[in-house]
């Protein structure tokens, strides 16, 4: 499948988890009127990691507000197994579905099927998960996000030694492979992750946790040099 356009451009994504649920499709809209082009959705299933989020019902409940803005639904799957839950969030509108490399022993397989549901492939990768598989499958990749917390919650303070994480997989991946960066981005982090590499940020409290989210997804945006 042709990789969305949009995935070239460099974005920040709010991320939903930390948006107030009894209002998230006004909350959403007021960022994708400021010009947000990627909403990231946090998918935790109570194994991978503790807590449990959302599933493919929330996905489809935002497809057509999206479609509105033309924004991509960008899927980060933290759970065990997500070979056998691709089908579903395909179905329910992902454009974007990122699994984990430490989540199953079937990396290729289910960045082969995440590809041949019709979206883009992303792998994403713990702080501490060494990124030597990245060689083995840059050809099944259309993106690498970069844990900058440990998964599971918003709200983290971004991991020391991330920027240079970052560089590391901007070094081992060809360019048209995009760099996501996951954790603790505010404006202060938004900038060295840029010049490391990074094209999409994701940001869910420095966003939905401020006063007013459109003024500071604005903020981020500016010191990430996003569109
Ligand atoms: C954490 C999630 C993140 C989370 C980031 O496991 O993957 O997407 O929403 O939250 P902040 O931006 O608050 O660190
Ligand atoms: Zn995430």
């Amino acid at each position: 499948m042709a990789i969305p356009a949009q995935l070239g451009d460099r974005r920040v994504a709010p991320s939903i988890l930390s948006a107030d649920f009894a209002r998230l499709g006004s909350q959403l809209r007021e960022l994708l009127a400021a010009g947000a082009r990627m909403v990231h959705v946090d998918v935790m299933d109570g194994h991978f990691v503790e807590p449990i989020t959302m599933g493919p019902i929330v996905v489809s409940a935002l497809r057509q507000l999206a479609d509105e803005y033309g924004a991509l639904l960008d899927v980060h799957l933290m759970i065990e197994r997500p070979e056998r839950q691709i089908a579903e969030f395909a179905r329910a509108g992902a454009d974007v579905i990122s699994i984990h490399q430490e989540a199953t022993p079937h990396v290729n397989y289910a960045l082969a099927h995440i590809r041949a549901a019709g979206c883009a492939a992303g792998l994403a990768f713990n702080p501490a998960t060494p990124i030597a598989a990245l060689g083995e499958i840059h050809d099944l990749l259309d993106v690498v996000l970069c844990m900058t917390v440990n998964p599971g919650w918003g709200g983290q303070q971004f991991i020391d030694g991330s920027v240079e994480r970052v560089q590391r997989i901007r070094d081992s991946v060809p360019d048209e492979v995009v760099i996501e960066v996951d954790g603790g981005i505010d404006t202060d982090t938004a900038g060295p992750c840029a010049r490391a590499g990074a094209g999409v940020f994701v940001a869910g409290s420095a966003i939905f946790s401020e006063p007013d989210p459109v003024a500071a997804y604005v903020a981020i945006a500016e010191a990430a040099g996003a569109s």
